[in-house]
């Protein structure tokens, strides 16, 4: 979270005073209704804001018809939520590599595919844009749904497209370490109508019958489902804050932009799939041995860290992952599941050692959009300093 203030504590008040917290009950505000609606004009894509990011990732899995006996490519390098999405469907993460830009690789998700392969997750991780054209081209070729993890990327976009509404679905986490925050929440975009339909009856499954006109365009059939529903405080929040996104966007890419050609002479950078379309959240250095890497972040004044510090983002510290723990009940167990019986791969520390040689060289350094001119020249003149 950048940016949250007086127009963010005005809207929860007003909600308060409304009386009206529950999303769906339609007091006077309708805050979460009108949220939906406002991501859809700013997004171009079917929103359903939900409780998470994993929710929504779940949801669009689910609504993809997603379960056991399917597999689902995940990089190698991403937050462990992502993986725990595809077992939530009852389906199989399948690791694959990153590449020198730190997102799937499309050579590794091409080698991961088997005849088992229904869906692939490329993460806009750091808000770096994946090389979406080749992932799509790959992913139409076999018929595999492409459901886009842009919970690092709110607001980023590759070739002008917004990140998110690339694939068939997307994702967006609002938590509190994200481009826009309401503390937690998330939100699932697709332009597909099916996945749509599913998704929000799986979000909220038991409400979505009981109360209001949510059903009224719906053809899918109703299931059991989750509760993961919004609540009108956190979209009050949420609508403040997806005004102010294009424009802490903005900051950050010129002050990443401003960073980056300040310490070019001395460095280099882990390349970028569009840098226009990067949400500018960190800049990236890429040196050549990890050894040097360490070194600079222990550099005095430096506050930086590689990424292969960054504990649950690799797949090495993915526990219940790699111990194959889907669930408590066994039978709920997707690993467990007669249907998966021979689709799980044999995790391992060894199998993708190329995204952990790319995260020990690399170094991240993070942007802040408040900083001046004066802010980035300090940076940059303590970087700089470590470099030499
Ligand atoms: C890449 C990635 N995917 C999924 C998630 C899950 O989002 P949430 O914490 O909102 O469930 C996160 C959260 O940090 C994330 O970074």
């Amino acid at each position: 979270m950048y940016r949250i203030g007086k127009e963010e504590i005005d809207a929860v008040a007003r909600v308060i005073e409304s009386g009206e917290l529950f999303k769906i009950n339609g007091g006077p505000l309708q805050e979460s209704k009108n949220l939906d609606r406002e991501m859809k004009e700013l997004f171009g894509a079917d929103a359903i804001v939900m409780t998470s990011g994993h929710a929504a990732l779940t949801a669009a899995l689910i609504g993809m018809g997603i379960g056991p006996g399917d597999q689902v490519v995940v990089p190698a390098y991403t937050y462990i939520a992502t993986a725990m999405a595809v077992v939530a469907a009852g389906a199989i993460p399948v690791i694959a590599d990153v590449d020198e830009s730190l997102t799937l690789s499309p050579r590794a998700f091409e080698k991961a595919i088997t005849k088992h392969t229904r869906a692939v997750i490329p993460v806009h991780i750091q808000g770096f844009p994946c090389k979406m054209n080749e992932i799509c081209e790959i992913a139409g070729k076999h018929n595999i749904l492409v459901l886009e993890d842009a919970c690092q990327a709110d607001g980023g976009s590759y070739n002008g497209k917004r990140l998110g509404t690339i694939g068939d679905a997307g994702a967006f986490s609002f938590n509190f370490y994200k481009v826009i925050s309401c503390g937690e929440g998330g939100a699932l975009l697709t332009n597909n109508r099916t996945i749509y339909e599913r998704a929000l009856i799986y979000h909220d499954a038991s409400a979505v019958c009981f109360f209001g006109d949510q059903l009224k365009d719906v053809d899918e059939k109703l299931f059991c489902g989750s509760e993961y529903r919004t609540n009108e405080i956190s979209s009050a929040i949420l609508r403040v804050q997806l005004t102010r996104l294009d424009g802490i966007l903005a900051d950050l890419r010129k002050n990443k932009k401003l960073l980056m050609e300040k310490i070019a002479p001395y460095c280099d950078f882990v390349p970028s799939n569009d840098i226009e379309g990067d949400c500018g959240t960190t800049v990236a250095l890429c040196f050549d041995s990890a050894e040097k890497a360490d070194s600079f972040t222990k550099a005095e004044g430096i506050n930086a860290i590689s990424p292969i510090n960054t504990g649950k983002h690799i797949y090495t510290n993915w526990t219940q992952i790699m111990s194959k723990t889907g669930a408590v009940n066994p039978l709920m167990d997707p690993f467990k599941m007669e249907a998966n019986k021979a689709i799980v791969p044999d995790y391992n520390n060894d199998m993708c050692t190329k995204t952990l040689e790319l995260l020990a060289k690399a170094v991240y350094i993070s942007v802040n959009p408040d900083w001046s001119e004066k802010d980035v020249e300090e940076e940059a003149e303590k970087i700089i300093a470590a470099l030499k």
